[in-house]
């Protein structure tokens, strides 16, 4: 099939065109992003491969198709950017990469922990400059602590296992318990519970309606004193002008983001040369409690090898029996 390939950078290139040719495929690379200002680019293609922060709405979506696209193939697992109920009537199959490596994401959550956790980001900058003193660098154990896991599906597993092995006690919320968590010694509770009682809370859910600002003012307030946030689902589960309030007063102790509300205009590009004009994400990067790593979690070559032959798998056989056992079904809920 003839694919163009929206929001290219090197390691896709790399990684598509080595998985491209046992199914000889062909593939159009490009670097702009799929929007309405770009979507005419897929003129003269079969299927658009796209990623996290493609645009994929009713506008975009009519256009695929009136251009002849049958299919839009996720390189992620989550699809939120794309407007299913549109894609099922223009007659457009959606199919993403459902598990590529929950290791990744799992083993990225953890690092955020232990680096904002032991201020390794500080004490690299100082040692380098001569500096070896110890005051502003201190920890804590992570043994017996609670840490509260929202969304315990593969990735949410995952990061418990790595967590009890640290000695920690789970709490999870999820409204599929899972018998490799409960194995763990997880406690299933209610999010009020979560809230209340976990040094450390992290975010493996998808951006439903249901997730959307699930952490927001109340929600913080209801939190320990000095408690820990990471988000490595994606950006809009955070209410991110109450994060910075609770930054400010001290309620909230550590921040790890590798997922922010309005990443589309920032990750995955150089902008080192530039003026960034989001105030919400300047005064982020102020703060020495936040470290804010740019969407990266999935980024190691296992991940991307997976995503690369699931991507174009899923393409294949679309192509040749007309559905996929990746394809997303159009009356998934969205925010
Ligand atoms: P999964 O589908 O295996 O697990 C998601 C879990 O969340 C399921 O158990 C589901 O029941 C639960 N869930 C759904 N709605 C919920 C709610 N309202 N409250 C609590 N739990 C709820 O997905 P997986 O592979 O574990 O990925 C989780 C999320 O991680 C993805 O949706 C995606 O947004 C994000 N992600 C981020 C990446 C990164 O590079 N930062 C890479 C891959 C995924």
């Amino acid at each position: 099939m003839k694919i163009v390939v929206f929001s290219t950078k090197s390691y896709d290139r790399e990684f598509l065109s080595a998985a491209a040719k046992p199914l000889g495929h062909e593939l159009t690379f490009l670097e702009p992003r799929l929007t309405s200002e770009t979507v005419q680019l897929a003129n003269d293609h079969q299927a658009v491969c796209v990623f996290v922060n493609d645009q994929l709405d009713a506008a975009v979506l009519r256009s695929l198709a009136q251009q002849g696209v049958r299919v839009v193939a996720l390189r992620c697992a989550g699809f939120n950017n794309v407007d299913l109920p549109t894609a099922r009537e223009v007659g457009i199959k959606v199919v993403r990469v459902p598990a590529y490596s929950p290791h990744a994401v799992a083993e990225h959550t953890a690092g955020l922990i232990l680096t904002l956790n032991r201020k390794i980001h500080r004490a690299y900058a100082r040692v380098r400059d001569g500096n070896f003193y110890l005051g502003g660098l201190l920890g804590f154990d992570l043994s017996g602590r609670t840490v509260g896991v929202i969304g315990t599906g593969q990735i949410g597993t995952v990061f418990a296992k790595i967590m009890s092995g640290f000695g920690c006690r789970l709490l999870g919320y999820d409204e599929y318990p899972n018998a490799k968590c409960h194995e763990l010694g997880m406690e299933y509770c209610e999010l009020s519970k979560l809230f209340a009682e976990s040094d450390i809370i992290s975010l493996h859910c998808p951006l439903t309606p249901q997730t959307h600002h699930l952490i927001n003012a109340q929600s913080i307030a209801n939190m320990k004193d000095g408690v820990m946030i990471i988000n490595t689902s994606r950006g809009a589960v955070i209410d991110t002008q109450a994060v910075v309030e609770g930054l400010k007063s001290g309620k909230i102790g550590h921040l790890g983001l590798d997922v922010y509300e309005e990443e589309a205009d920032f990750f995955f590009e150089d902008l080192s040369n530039e003026v960034i004009p989001d105030d919400t994400l300047s005064r982020l990067l102020t703060f020495p409690n936040v470290i804010i790593t740019g969407h990266q979690a999935f980024f190691t070559r296992e991940a991307l090898q997976c995503i690369a032959e699931t991507t174009l798998q899923n393409i294949a056989d679309i192509e040749r029996v007309g559905s996929s056992k990746n394809e997303v079904a159009g009356d998934h809920s969205q925010p």
